[in-house]
């Protein structure tokens, strides 16, 4: 088993000023718990990201943005972009890449890996999501789904220690249907197994989708899992709370 979980909020089109005041409770929270076992982390609009970092300690809350442009790790004509480079400097880690709803926006595999590099050049960490449609779990396609979005994600690349990937399946994301815990601890085992061998490499595995208090003891139960990417259940810090002291309960 490995020690430090990863608890990571995604807050997605969520989230004015006033919400910072849950960053706050969380971030009391994470003091008084056992600290060397959390990494948390939460994605926040672009809006807030300065306001987050200002207003939490990076040593208890860590903040990343949900995207960045794929045009360039700096400065350009790209109206409506918001590069690496311009994250970095509000002092956000963590970069989340690949969403499902991001794919579904148009954001494609190559776009993907550029944006990868261009997070890495600025030295953001990544939380890369992939993930299966119902249509190819149905047809059984899961596993290849995946294994693709990551070889594609991963190609040329030489340097993937600042990586973490989120596995979503996209009928999961919202709709409060989880995964058999049993189905998942094969797939997390399988998955850990490849990218090991393929990368070299020991890659941290979260699991994303309808994650909440309710489910977070059966979800506890798959042992290559290094922690969640939590959407709805990170918008109100008493939520967020609550999957983790069930978590340690
Ligand atoms: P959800 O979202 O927890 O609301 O299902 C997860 C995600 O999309 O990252």
């Amino acid at each position: 088993m490995y020690s430090k979980k990863y608890f990571i909020g995604n807050w997605k089109m969520h989230g004015v000023k006033k919400d910072i005041s849950h960053l706050k409770k969380i971030e009391k929270f994470i003091k008084t718990f056992e600290t060397h076992k959390i990494s948390s982390i939460f994605c926040v609009p672009y809006t807030i990201l300065g306001a987050s970092t200002s207003a939490v300690n990076s040593k208890y809350v860590k903040i990343g943005s949900q995207d960045i442009s794929h045009q360039s790790e700096n400065f350009g004509p790209f109206t409506g972009s918001v590069s690496s480079k311009m994250v970095k400097d509000l002092n956000c880690t963590h970069v989340i890449l690949g969403h499902s709803e991001k794919r579904a926006d148009g954001d494609n595999d190559k776009n993907i890996s550029k944006k990868i590099d261009l997070a890495l050049k600025n030295s953001l960490h990544v939380i890369l999501c992939v993930g299966e449609s119902i249509e190819d779990y149905k047809r059984k396609k899961s596993f290849d789904v995946v294994k693709k979005q990551i070889n594609k994600a991963f190609l040329n690349k030489k340097n993937l220690k600042k990586i973490i990937i989120a596995y979503e399946p996209v009928w999961s994301i919202g709709t409060g249907i989880v995964p058999n815990s049993k189905y998942l601890d094969k797939f997390f085992d399988r998955l850990n197994k490849y990218i090991n061998k393929k990368f070299k490499i020991n890659i941290p595995l979260l699991y994303g989708g309808s994650v909440s208090k309710n489910n977070v003891i059966y979800l506890k139960k798959i042992k290559s899992c290094r922690g969640f990417l939590i959407g709805g259940s990170s918008l109100k810090s008493k939520d967020y709370i609550d999957i983790i002291k069930k978590y340690y309960n």
